[in-house]
């Protein structure tokens, strides 16, 4: 019955069709097109306008928890430390901002970026490095986002995390902290030199010293040779090839300090970090391999090639050597401060290392009574 009733209906249908003028049919083909545009085009304007209103809350935020006196309309706000924002417009606007510090009624910064699991079990040597130099630094915390403790409200590490995701040694997510780091640190226009420190590191001369010495170097300080054993060229993916030859190919320390215009092209590249991450997985690891071969490719003359961050591997092994209590000694200290030669700004000098790691928290108690030794104060 139904389906009868059903193909009649259709039937008719079709001969209305026929009998329809075919003038009077294009009207109405015209009429549901154009009524589908317009629906079409009423959703787009509502979405572009719900977009429009979003960002615009964002960034009236944005300048009203900063209280950076430098903010310009014509800069990106630096985001407020603790402000969630996905990564990829965090480095986009990273990307962005100026590529030589902009020094206006201030000093150029030194940013102090820690990528840390937990807390800084050493922050009170480091408390006092910073003591008196407020105007010339800057801290961002990286931490594993489950810790959430928060120093005192004297500390100079108050609210210094940034929002932070899940990191595992050796692989992307290691890299992909990094960048956030340096993407933070760098939407401060007046931070000029990025140093990366764990929080098993010291500083091995007073702030003074460091900051004149970093300042005062044109080149960065990334660790960067070609290593020919298994551990270094071993761990090049041909695959990797157009991008990256094996002539590219550099291995280095992954606790770096870099001039501005450096840490701006790394979070510039998305090309060789994409290669990267599809090819350099462990036993590659990329946290030793993608930067010293990023800026070997793009910008090699503005790298020193060595590391001021100190590490012992005379041990062996896979790991460096870990300093504990008994360890902290004026003279090993000495050797590792004045012990070395290498190059600065075209001189000779045996000032070549700033920091050292790995030190265990036991060292704290000596290290602090040392400092006013270390650190003429
Ligand atoms: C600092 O920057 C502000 C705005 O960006 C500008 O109006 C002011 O003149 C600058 N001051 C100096 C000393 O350059
Ligand atoms: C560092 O190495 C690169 C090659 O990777 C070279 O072009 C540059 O001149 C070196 N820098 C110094 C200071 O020797
Ligand atoms: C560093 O250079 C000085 C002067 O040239 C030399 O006496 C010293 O032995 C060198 N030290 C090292 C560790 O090479
Ligand atoms: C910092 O250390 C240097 C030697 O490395 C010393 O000459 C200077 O007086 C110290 N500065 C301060 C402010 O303690």
């Amino acid at each position: 019955m139904k389906k009868q009733k059903f193909t009649a209906f259709v039937k008719e249908l079709n001969v209305r069709m026929k009998k329809e003028p075919i003038t009077l049919r294009y009207i109405h083909i015209l009429g549901t097109v154009v009524f589908f545009t317009s629906i079409s085009s009423l959703v787009i304007l509502l979405a572009l306008y719900l977009n429009q209103r979003l960002q615009t809350s964002l960034f009236l935020q944005n300048d009203h928890l900063s209280s950076n006196p430098l903010t310009s309309p014509s800069l990106s706000p630096p985001p407020p430390h603790g402000s969630d924002m996905s990564d990829e417009e965090l480095m986009r606007r990273a990307a962005m901002a100026p590529r030589e510090a902009v020094i206006n009624e201030t000093h150029p910064k030194v940013a102090f970026m820690f990528l840390t699991r937990w807390n800084l079990p050493l922050s009170p040597l480091w408390e006092i490095f910073f003591k008196g130099h407020e105007d010339f630094y800057s801290i961002y915390v990286h931490t594993s986002p489950e810790f959430t403790e928060e120093p005192p409200e004297s500390s100079v590490f108050y609210k210094k995390r940034i929002p932070s995701k899940t990191v595992e040694w050796g692989r992307s997510s290691m890299m992909d902290a990094e960048r956030r780091l340096l993407s933070h640190a760098l939407l401060k226009p007046s931070n000029a030199r990025f140093v990366l420190l764990s929080e098993t590191c010291i500083p091995l001369f007073n702030f003074t010293t460091v900051y004149t010495y970093l300042m005062g170097s044109t080149r960065s300080f990334l660790g960067s040779f070609d290593d020919p054993r298994p551990m270094g060229r071993g761990r090049y993916n041909p695959k990797m090839l157009p991008h990256v030859s094996l002539s590219d190919w550099r291995k280095g320390n992954q606790w770096f300090e870099l001039s501005r215009r450096v840490a701006a092209e790394i979070i510039s590249d998305h090309r060789y970090y994409n290669v990267f991450k599809d090819h350099c997985r462990p036993p590659c690891y990329i946290d030793e391999h993608y930067i010293p071969t990023l800026v070997n490719k793009i910008c090699p003359e503005m790298n020193s090639n060595r590391t001021v961050t100190w590490v012992d591997w005379s041990r062996g092994g896979s790991h460096p050597a870990r300093f504990v209590r008994k360890d902290i000694r004026v003279g090993f200290l000495d050797r590792i401060r004045f012990g070395s030669n290498c190059s600065y700004e075209g001189e000779v000098t045996n000032v070549c290392f700033l920091f050292a790691r790995k030190f265990h928290v036991s060292t704290l108690e000596p290290l602090v009574k040392i400092a006013p030794y270390l650190y003429g104060i």
